[in-house]
């Protein structure tokens, strides 16, 4: 079950997916990740496409996407792929937005959606071809339980690719401290995402640091806000815009001299794709890591000052 803390993070999720719909938002949105689905992370749709690449999306292929939002970039590779998908999330402000899109776009009927916790997927083991997560495990505490719960319901031979923000090794105390305190809420993990992947049953095939991508994002997000600022103020209040502004510059900056981590993707497939392993033998799909990562269960470390609107 969801922690108060993350049961709290819901509904701010959802009030931001209600917020994204505006068109000032969508046009920020445009301008800071070329989309326009109302996203909470930074995947951008180049991202979006090399996603759908590496899952090797086409018609026919059932892709997972947990932690789905308002459809983004699900949504965009169920349209460029021709695949079918089921989106998971935990607010129903945002499926309901992502269920609205899929309908005027036609997609509707190779798409499903379901409000499920992530760590509780409510489908038969192998279920999926492939399974995809953008910016989710930074945002909740129970991340082997959820790695653990995607291998469950891939296929073998499919494949996973998420993007996560994470902080990177070696940071000074007071670096680290600061690089948490400017990221998303759960981002803090005391296992490393490869070996967490190698923990709950994946085999890493490739890491890709996006670093780069955000740290522009963040700068994208800058100059658009400043250019709407009197719709945001009208939408979220000044208080809220002004926090969301500093927000952004301290990512900007701190991103830029290198000790802010980015995102890490991974992609994964099970080893053992072609033959049956025996009684007792333990499938072991490979992955690959696309952006940055960090996870963990066992312990969190809460840092001082909680955001009340979690990303972007
Ligand atoms: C950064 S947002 C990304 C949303 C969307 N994929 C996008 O790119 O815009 C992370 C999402 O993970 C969802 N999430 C967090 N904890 C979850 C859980 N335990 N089960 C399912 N979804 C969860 C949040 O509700 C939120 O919508």
């Amino acid at each position: 079950m969801a922690s108060p803390e993350e049961r709290a993070q819901a509904a701010r999720f959802s009030q931001t997916y209600i917020d994204g719909t505006a068109p000032a938002m969508r046009a920020i949105e445009r301008h800071v990740c070329g989309c326009d689905y109302g996203g909470t992370s930074w995947t951008t749709a180049g991202q979006s496409a090399r996603l759908r690449d590496l899952l090797a999306l086409r018609p026919g292929v059932r892709l997972l996407d947990v932690g789905a939002g308002s459809g983004w970039p699900a949504l965009h590779m169920v349209q460029s792929s021709g695949c079918e998908a089921v989106l998971v999330d935990l607010p129903l402000a945002g499926l309901r937005i992502a269920a609205a899109r899929a309908a005027r776009d036609g997609l509707a009927p190779r798409c499903g959606f379901a409000v499920a916790d992530a760590a509780w997927l409510p489908f038969a083991d192998g279920h999926f071809d492939a399974v995809s997560h953008s910016d989710l495990l930074c945002c909740l505490l129970s991340k082997r339980e959820v790695l653990a719960e995607c291998r469950r319901v891939l296929r073998p031979g499919g494949r996973m690719v998420f993007s996560v923000i994470h902080i990177p090794a070696n940071l000074s105390p007071a670096h680290y401290r600061r690089a948490v305190d400017n990221s998303p809420e759960f981002v803090e993990t005391n296992t490393a995402y490869p070996a967490l992947l190698a923990e709950t049953g994946w085999r890493l095939d490739e890491t890709i640091d996006v670093t780069g991508d955000y740290r522009d994002c963040c700068q994208r997000q800058i100059e658009a806000d400043a250019v709407h600022a009197a719709a945001l103020v009208d939408l979220i209040g000044a208080e809220d815009l002004a926090a969301r502004q500093a927000r952004c510059r301290r990512r900007s900056q701190r991103s830029t001299t290198g000790w802010f981590g980015g995102t890490y993707s991974s992609r994964l497939e099970p080893a053992l794709s072609r033959s049956r392993p025996g009684p007792g033998a333990r499938r072991s799909p490979r992955l690959a890591l696309n952006r940055p990562s960090s996870c963990g269960t066992a312990r969190r470390v809460r840092s001082p000052a909680r955001r009340r609107r979690p990303l972007r």
